[in-house]
């Protein structure tokens, strides 16, 4: 038997990156999956985001496991497409045992307000609807497992020339921290459980970047991913430039699986030591 096997998992952003590996490793251990994506492009990012071919390439991979998934195209601001998308799956697949709200963008490198507002309504806003679609339909011992950020525990930082998309990213991650602790609460008498997982810098489209690398090497013009690798490497204790999505579903399929039945309202981090290398007060939500 697998260690979640026969859940049921709805995953936002799953056409790629940690929601693909998510999906692939919880199927591998019995899962079906209900994903979404945005499958389309936001403005004020500065790199592409997936496509509806990204999407497709998760649901053949997660079938080639042996196991189902039911896909739907909604943007995570959608409550309304959320819903449907979720009672679309609940009704093909049975039932609904988690949700991993990870869809997210990065904004940054864009000074504009409208960059602070998509960062908010997606990392933010966008794990609030993705609760709310799947909560009608958990059962009591379900799970709930938010992507946060090292971001998230850490203070907000500009250098005097604001960057609002960075500016956004980090408030809506230290929003799904505050919202993840108290949600835990909320839910504990129904042994419902509320979750953070914080990477860090991971290897994926959104940190392969143009904008990323101009975030991390603000001293180039255009400095390439090389360019930045030494500036990656520098954030974690363990030296490392990126964690790879397999160690962010690593963690994600314990916070899904009996194992972790009771632990509850955490903030783990999968950070390589980004936070212990800071010597900065933690948050106390
Ligand atoms: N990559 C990193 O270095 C890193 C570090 C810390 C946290 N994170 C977080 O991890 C999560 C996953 O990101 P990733 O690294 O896999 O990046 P990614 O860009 O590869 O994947 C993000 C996915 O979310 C989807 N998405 C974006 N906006 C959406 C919307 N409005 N509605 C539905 N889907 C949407 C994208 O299309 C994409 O498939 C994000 O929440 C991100 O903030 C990433």
């Amino acid at each position: 038997m697998g260690r979640v096997q026969d859940k049921v998992v709805f995953i936002t952003g799953a056409a790629r990156g940690q929601g693909r590996a998510h999906a692939l490793r919880l199927a591998e251990e019995g899962a079906d999956i209900i994903a979404v994506d945005l499958c389309a492009q936001i403005d004020s990012v500065g790199y592409p985001l997936a496509s509806a071919e990204d999407l497709e390439e998760t649901a053949s991979q997660v079938e080639k496991l042996g196991r189902s998934i039911v896909t739907s195209t909604v943007d995570v601001r959608d409550p309304a497409g959320l819903q449907a998308a979720v009672t679309a799956g609940v009704a093909e697949l049975g039932r609904l045992d988690a949700v991993v709200a990870q869809a997210g963008i990065a904004p940054i490198n864009n000074p504009a307000g409208q960059a602070f507002i998509d960062a908010v309504t997606v990392d933010f806003n966008g794990v609030v609807n993705a609760v709310e679609a799947a909560l009608p339909y958990l059962p009591d011992g379900g799970s709930i497992v938010a992507t946060g950020s090292a971001a998230a525990l850490l203070p907000p930082t500009h250098d005097g020339t604001p960057d609002a998309g960075k500016l956004g990213y980090s408030f809506a991650k230290r929003s799904v921290a505050a919202f993840v602790n108290d949600l835990a609460i909320v839910l504990a008498p129904r042994r419902i459980r509320v979750n953070a997982v914080h990477p860090t810098n991971t290897n994926t489209p959104m940190l392969n970047s143009d904008p990323m690398y101009q975030v991390f090497r603000p001293d180039l013009d255009h400095p390439k991913r090389e360019d930045a690798l030494k500036a990656f490497e520098s954030m974690t204790a363990m030296g490392l430039p990126y964690v790879e999505p397999s160690d962010i579903a690593a963690a994600v399929l314990f916070l899904l699986s009996d194992e972790s039945r009771y632990v509850t309202g955490a903030q783990l981090r999968v950070d390589a030591g980004v936070i212990i290398n800071r010597r900065l007060p933690q948050p106390q939500f």
